[in-house]
């Protein structure tokens, strides 16, 4: 009996050590472990059959501090917390980014200063981004005046994956770049579009003017001619067509964007990653030289098809100068219903990433049947290489069986300045944060083996002269 408690002993140590030596996705030296998350509700959205929230929120509940960001994920859910389908709430877009906000000022920030960036139009009246109360800080481009968020999403963001692969993070509120007198917050739009009870649940998800009976957009000007659909007809507070006899009465109900963070307190270990966002849209052309104006419509029509002889398929491609030179770590498309690939590739034709819409075919949150229930996304085994003054382009792919309004190509992307240090000869549990960790690691490790041989080497004696006895006895 004793002697098989000694064996497992023995047996049980050896275990532990190779388990603590052969696993270090889940070791003590990974960022893994140091990851943090947490879990907030918005402001409530007031939604109503047939109803349009657009809605912009200031100081966003959000961890502080200088962090890496490593994932956001969101869904909508009701008062009990429960999530809703997007049959009967549509998320059209949510997006956030921070600003600096000066200490101390009790202003508000404007409303529409926001409203000029984050998928929505442009209020001709405001054309400022800065107040001298506020600044916003922006991603890392392209489309700087529209497309400025650092994480957003749509019908898809229930499965879309958001999560930033270590040793890489969004690096968030550095002390360094913070201006005096400010403090860092964050910003929120969500954009939902109540669908329970309507005539046509496409056409009020595809924001169909006559639908909505609308014909000026949200700040009075006349549609432009032939516009048939988009943002410029669901806006805050306008109403799609519900069918009659549907009971609204009761029906007012709240709703909460719940979104989830991932991050890391930031040290030299994580690699700052930037958010680029391109538009199949955006009217940069070449010619004008590099300049970097972007002018990005963020929606288009897609024309339904005249016969299925050309498949039936609304091809748009675009291409941009790169302004930055890095490493591609993530990437993701964001595209509607009807959606089906879109695509980035090197100016030679070489694939750089693809990210294609998950319908769903059910009911239940998550597989709503015909809705965008997911994008898939890229994680580049080796990340790609790309350098300023590279040309990119963008292909993005619908169905044109029929027509759709107000759709969508962008292309999210992560960029690091710079890879992890090369890998040394070390067995992996010594490489990877050389500087901070491994000589503190070494030693633990060495004591540990030296104690585990140590107890071995006891215990096999022992049992030694124990079975010396046993075979005596024999
Ligand atoms: C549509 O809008 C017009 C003018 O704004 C209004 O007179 C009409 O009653 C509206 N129709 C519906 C069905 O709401
Ligand atoms: C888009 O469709 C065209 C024509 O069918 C095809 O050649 C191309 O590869 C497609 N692109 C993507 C990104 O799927």
């Amino acid at each position: 009996m004793a002697r098989y408690h000694r064996r497992s002993l023995i047996l049980f140590l050896i275990l532990a050590l190779l388990a603590l030596t052969t696993s270090p996705s889940q070791g003590f030296l990974g960022t893994e472990n140091k990851i943090k998350s947490a879990v907030f509700l918005s402001p409530k959205l007031v939604t109503s059959p047939g109803s349009v929230s657009n809605s912009y929120f200031f100081d966003m509940d959000f961890p502080r501090g200088h962090i890496g960001l490593k994932g956001f994920d969101a869904e909508l859910v009701d008062e009990a917390g429960k999530p809703v389908p997007l049959h009967e709430t549509y998320l059209h877009h949510w997006n956030v980014y921070p600003y600096y906000a000066r200490k101390g000022s009790s202003k508000l920030p404007r409303q529409e200063m926001f409203k000029n960036h984050g998928f929505s139009r442009k209020d001709p009246e405001t054309s400022l981004d800065s107040t001298s109360d506020i600044i916003i800080a922006k991603n890392g481009g392209l489309c700087m005046s529209t497309l400025i968020y650092y994480f957003g999403s749509a019908s898809e963001t229930r499965h879309t994956s958001s999560y930033i692969p270590d040793p890489y993070a969004i690096e968030i509120d550095n002390p360094e770049e913070r201006p005096d007198g400010y403090e860092f917050k964050w910003h929120l739009n969500v954009h939902a579009i109540d669908t329970r009870g309507v005539e046509d649940k496409r056409g009020c998800l595809e924001c169909l003017c006559d639908l909505y009976n609308v014909t000026v957009d949200e700040y009075g000007r006349a549609l432009r001619p032939g516009y048939k659909g988009g943002l410029a007809c669901c806006y805050d507070k306008t109403q799609c067509r519900v069918k009659s006899g549907f009971d609204n009465g009761e029906k007012t109900r709240n709703l909460y964007l719940k979104y989830t963070l991932r991050w890391v307190d930031w040290d030299n270990t994580v690699l700052p990653a930037k958010v680029y966002v391109f538009d199949v849209t955006d009217s940069w052309k070449r010619s004008v030289g590099d300049s970097q104006e972007h002018n990005c419509h963020v929606e288009y029509e897609v024309k339904p098809c005249k016969s299925n002889g050309d498949g039936c398929i609304d091809v748009k491609k675009n291409s941009f100068m790169m302004p930055f030179s890095g490493y591609i770590i993530y990437g993701v498309a964001h595209q509607h219903v009807g959606g089906i690939r879109a695509a980035l590739y090197r100016e030679n034709g070489e694939g750089i990433c693809t990210s294609m819409p998950k319908y769903g075919n059910g009911v239940e949150p998550g597989n709503e049947a015909g809705y965008v229930v997911g994008m898939t996304s890229c994680y580049p085994a080796d990340p790609v290489k790309v350098s300023y003054g590279e040309t990119l382009s963008l292909e993005v792919n619908y169905s044109s069986v029929v027509g759709h309004t107000g759709v969508m190509g962008l292309f999210y992307i992560l960029v690091a300045q710079q890879l992890p240090e090369p890998e040394s000869s070390l067995p992996y549990l010594f490489q990877a944060h050389a500087e901070s960790v491994s000589v503190l690691a070494f030693l633990a490790v060495t004591v540990l083996v030296a104690v585990v041989v140590l107890i071995a080497a006891v215990v096999y004696r022992r049992q030694n002269r124990e079975d010396g006895y046993q075979s005596l006895s024999t």
